[in-house]
Parts: C-alpha cells; sequence; structure tokens
C-alpha cells in the first residue's frame, strides 16, 4: 500500500522499522491521509492505522526550527514488505517515458556508429568529403520530400521568418558537416570523435568570451581533463595529420554556433524536431551545393567514381547510400529526442554516442591504439562527463 502522510506535527519520531527513503520521484503518492501524529501523541485523534510498518519514503518539510508553525509534513509512504511503491499511472508515465528516451538513445547510437562505418568506408575507396556531405544531405531531403508528400509525415507550417532563423543555423550546421566529414576522410574514425568529444570546451569559451556568459568555477575545472585528454590523444595519434585535426575543430566550432542559434531560432517556434532537421538538411542542401561544385567538380567526381567501382564494385553504390541514410536517421532520430529531453542529457547521450562510436570504429577498421593515446581519449571522455555533472 502506497500512502501520502500529511502531518501537523512538529518534531516526528520515526521509530522501529521505518526506513527513510529518498525517493527522486515525488509522484509515487497514491492515497492522501491526514495523520496528526507520528510520535504517540496521545492527545491528537489519528485518522490513520495500521498494521503493517510503514516505509517513509520521503519527508517534504520538517519545520523543526519553528515548532510554532503549523506546517505540513508530507510523506510518502509503502508497506514495509514491499521493495517499490504500487506505481501510481504517473510512475507508469514516467516509466514509459524513460523507456522511449532509452530506445531514442540505442536507436541514435546505433544509427550513428553505421553511419560512421560506412562513411569511412566510402571515404577510404571515394576521397571526395565534399560530395559524400552533399549526398548525405541530399538524400536526408529526398527521404523527407517523399514523407510529406505520402503523408508519412505531417508537412511542417513554416514561414518567412522561420526560414530566416534557420538560415544561421544551416550555415553553421553546413560548415560542422562538412569540416567533420573532411576530417574522417584524412584520419582515424576515432580521431576525429575523441576531438569532437571537445566540443563542451569549445561551448563554454564561446559562451563566456562571445556571448559574456559566466560558469561556476566546476565548469572551468572540468576543461582541464577534457583539453588534456584531446591534447594527449592528438600528440600521441599515431596517423595524425593537420587538416584532419583541424577539420574536427573546426567542426565544435561550428555545431556550438549551430546550437546557440537553434536555441535562439527555435524559441515559440512548433515544428517539431523531425521536421525541423528535415528543414535544416534542405537549407544546408542549398548551402552546401555550389562550395562543393567549387572545391570539387563533377570532373574529380567522375574519375574518383570509376575508381572507386573498379577496386570494390557494384557495393560502392551500395555504401554511399548507406551513408547517407544512416546519417540523415542518425541526425533525425537525435532532433526527436532533442524534443522529449533536456540539452543536458543530449550532450550526456551525445558523450555516450561518441564512446560507442570511437569504440567499435577501433575495432572494425583495427586501427592502431597506443595505451598512452587511449589514455588520452579516456581523459578526455570523462572530462566530458564531469563537465555535464558540473553544468547541472
Ligand atoms: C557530420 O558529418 O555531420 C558529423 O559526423 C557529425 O558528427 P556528430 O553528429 O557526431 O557531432
Amino acid at each position: 500500500m502506497i500512502c501520502s502522510v500529511k502531518q501537523s506535527v512538529i518534531t516526528p519520531t520515526i521509530n522501529g522499522s521505518d526506513t527513510i527513503f529518498r525517493r527522486k520521484n515525488p509522484s509515487a503518492i497514491q492515497r492522501s491521509l491526514i495523520l496528526p501524529s507520528l510520535n504517540g501523541n496521545k492527545s491528537s485523534k489519528p485518522v490513520l492505522s495500521m498494521s503493517k510498518p510503514l516505509h517513509v519514503s520521503k519527508v517534504e518539510s520538517f519545520a523543526l526550527s519553528k515548532p510554532q508553525k503549523r506546517s505540513l509534513i508530507t510523506c510518502n509512504a509503502y508497506e514495509a514488505d514491499r521493495s517499490e511503491p504500487i506505481e501510481a499511472p504517473e510512475v507508469k508515465s514516467e516509466a514509459a517515458k524513460k523507456v522511449k528516451i532509452g530506445i531514442y538513445f540505442a536507436v541514435w547510437w546505433a544509427l550513428n556508429v553505421v553511419f560512421n562505418i560506412y562513411n569511412k568506408k566510402v571515404l577510404n575507396a571515394f576521397p571526395y568529403p565534399w560530395l559524400t556531405s552533399t549526398l548525405s544531405l541530399a538524400c536526408g531531403s529526398l527521404m523527407m520530400f517523399i514523407s510529406w508528400a505520402t503523408r508519412i509525415a505531417e508537412t511542417p507550417k513554416t514561414d518567412f521568418e522561420f526560414w530566416k532563423t534557420l538560415f544561421p543555423v544551416a550555415v553553421a550546421h553546413t560548415i560542422g558537416h562538412v569540416a567533420a566529414t573532411v576530417s574522417m576522410s584524412k584520419v582515424a574514425v576515432s580521431f576525429t570523435h575523441i576531438i569532437k568529444s571537445g566540443e563542451p570546451a569549445f561551448s563554454v569559451l564561446v559562451s563566456r568570451f562571445i556571448l559574456g556568459e559566466t560558469f561556476p568555477s566546476s565548469v572551468y575545472l572540468s576543461l582541464v581533463p577534457i583539453i588534456g585528454g584531446c591534447a594527449l590523444a592528438a600528440v600521441t595519434e599515431l596517423n595524425f595529420n593537420m587538416i584532419g585535426f583541424m577539420g574536427a575543430m573546426i567542426s565544435n566550432l561550428a555545431f556550438v554556433f549551430r546550437n546557440i542559434f537553434s536555441k535562439k531560432g527555435m524559441k515559440g517556434k512548433s515544428v517539431s524536431g523531425m521536421n525541423y532537421y528535415a528543414c535544416l538538411s534542405m537549407l544546408s542542401l542549398l548551402i552546401l551545393t555550389p562550395f562543393a561544385i567549387a572545391v570539387e567538380g563533377p570532373q574529380m567526381w567522375a574519375a574518383g567514381w570509376q575508381t572507386a567501382l573498379s577496386e570494390i564494385g557494384p557495393n560502392f553504390v551500395w555504401w554511399i547510400a548507406a551513408q547517407s541514410v544512416f546519417y540523415h536517421l542518425y541526425n533525425q532520430v537525435s532532433y526527436m529526442s532533442l524534443d522529449e529531453i533536456s540539452p543536458l542529457t543530449f550532450s550526456i547521450g551525445n558523450t555516450m554516442k561518441r564512446i560507442s562510436v570511437i569504440v567499435s570504429s577501433i575495432i572494425i577498421f583495427h586501427t592502431p591504439v597506443q595505451p598512452v593515446n587511449a589514455l588520452g581519449a579516456a581523459i578526455a571522455v570523462l572530462g566530458t562527463f564531469l563537465y555535464s555533472q558540473a553544468k547541472q
């Protein structure tokens, strides 16, 4: 039996088998009873009588220092012989939400791992990151156009103002995306993601020096392992390449601005996470295409395509399709999960995602890793966890 005990008594004594649990979820209350006394005060008339000991799971307010004040004590209690309270409907919906978020996270990481693997396979055979980045955005845009046309997804209602506020987000997204892909075309996937785990450091520096925000000293301290770990991993990376390193750094910076602009642009907007990302892809595609043609161009692509096809065979086309489809899907799921969770939970999820990508890509591509290099990566990832905690 779960009960909630509201008491006006000032100095309650909780004896015997009573155990105080600090439950995080106050919605575990099922019934409310008014209990004048828990300390055997005979002058009060108890309205609650129980044959089983109560385990008090939460005490919201003990007004011990002000005995004269008639404050209410709210306790969530449940029977001693139950390890868990009986679930109220809100608890169930809370649990269902957690399961839903867990599924989002698992799908997001799995799609991301698959994307990174196919992306690297494609880049090894066809080192034209500007085209592969463009194809990822084109594929996602096409998928969403089809979803809207066939009414699989609801078409978003947007106006000029929406696209105007989306523009800076799309510019930052385009730069971050192409820079990360250029990075991965030059260095191991794991190295790109180790450097990308330093994104919180960029976030704090940009917020501090450009936006003038201040943070508690614990946040600044958490940057020490992030920066130190990334630096250690970079100097001990066996296949270090400056373009690869700078690509990941530029991607970090661009994504920090993308997040800042998204936050400003999305205030009060009613476009869902999925459609927001669809619109972002389309605008990014428009921005990136002319640059991709200018930097690489059809002649290079045609020659590279022939070489890749002759080396890999028809599977190469499937690899391109897989990296493009999975790029869109993982981003779409991550934006959908942003609808459900706080930015903080999101950033923890993103760090966990990097661990899965780093570990799986090292295994799949047999990336040589020195112990000191792995130590640098571990310190950097640990730093991002500390950062998440310090930001709370
Ligand atoms: C990209 O190509 O956009 C990057 O791989 C994105 O990396 P992230 O989503 O893991 O930050």
